[in-house]
């Protein structure tokens, strides 16, 4: 089993990162660092929280991280609630009462230490808590077997901008601390993720055959982001779930492609701010990082519904 500590932004395709990882049992979920992104940090803690609920599984810690990016924006103004909901599930909502306790950001160094060089993390929202994580615990670091990345869009048209991807957008100053000092480092761009679709059909199979606690909320979360995805992208056969795609790819590398290179994120306030980019040039050297360039679609889905519906 693969022991990933995940930092999200719950987020839809954030959730369904969240409820796959609990349901999968070649993952052991150590603990999720909780951020602004598509919501603010206090609601990604609250939607992370109620996912563990659900799953009777609160003995994972929650770990709230950063509010807000290191510069530039101030996280308001980049949540995307057409896309998620404006509590990032949809029109799911964790309840009201809800009572809970987090664990401080040192309990990252804990997790490390408890199982060094076997833990994996995987990033799905906004860079900047694992750039200050990188920096705080820079020793602890080193022990840490793996890092993914959802993020980046290398040559194809961004999300949220022309050029750019929205978790790279978010804060490109942490994105490439984080490109630059995370080692066996794979990333997952648009360009593999938003043909990672969720469809109808799929969720259709998971609420009539699927037996999780998760059973009531996929159905309405996913018609509401499909829908959103409609707006956006006409005819678009389903919704892409980025971040799942993610971390199934920790057990289950050969469900895309890669080529290795050392991405770049464009900084500063320009149009091209958070625009990914890679040196392709004939002569350019080869690079450390792994980056995800074509799905195996049909792999995705068999995968996604064995774990999804508990087939194994
Ligand atoms: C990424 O941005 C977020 O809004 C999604 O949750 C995903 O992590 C896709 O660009
Ligand atoms: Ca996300």
């Amino acid at each position: 089993t693969e022991k990933i500590l995940l930092f999200a932004d719950p987020g839809i395709d954030d959730s369904l990162a969240i409820i796959y990882a609990l349901l999968n049992p070649n993952i052991e979920l150590v603990g999720i660092v909780t951020s602004y992104g598509n919501v603010s940090k206090e609601q990604a803690t609250a939607n992370a929280y109620y996912l563990l609920q659900l799953a009777n599984q609160t003995q994972i810690p929650i770990i709230p991280g950063a509010a807000n990016p290191v510069e530039q924006e101030e996280a308001s103004n980049i949540y995307y609630p057409e896309i998620h909901g404006a509590e990032g599930m949809g029109p799911i909502r964790p309840p009201g009462d809800l009572q809970y306790q987090v664990h401080s950001f040192e309990t990252i160094r804990t997790i490390i230490n408890r199982y060094p060089n076997e833990i994996v993390i995987v990033d799905t929202g906004r860079s900047t808590s694992l750039a200050t994580a990188l920096i705080l615990f820079n020793e602890e670091i080193k022990k840490v077997k793996a890092f993914y990345l959802m993020g980046g869009a290398f040559f194809v048209p961004g999300n949220v901008t022309a050029l750019a991807e929205a978790n790279f957008y978010g804060d490109p100053t942490a994105t490439n601390y984080v490109l630059t000092h995370a080692h066996n480092l794979t990333i997952t761009p648009l360009n593999v993720t938003q043909y990672a679709l969720l469809t109808s059909e799929m969720v259709q199979r998971l609420t009539q055959e699927g037996n999780t606690p998760f059973g009531a909320l996929l159905s309405p979360i996913f018609e509401f982001y499909y829908n959103a995805y409609q707006k956006n992208i006409p005819n678009i056969q389903g919704a892409p779930i980025h971040d799942l795609l993610t971390v199934m790819i920790v057990a289950n590398p050969t469900i895309v492609e890669y080529v290795y290179y050392d991405p770049k994120v464009i900084n500063g306030d320009s149009e091209a701010k958070g625009m990914s980019f890679i040196d392709i040039r004939p002569t350019s050297p080869k690079g450390k990082t792994r980056i995800a360039v074509k799905l195996d679609y049909e792999k995705f889905v068999e995968e996604f519904l064995n774990v999804m519906l508990i087939l194994d």
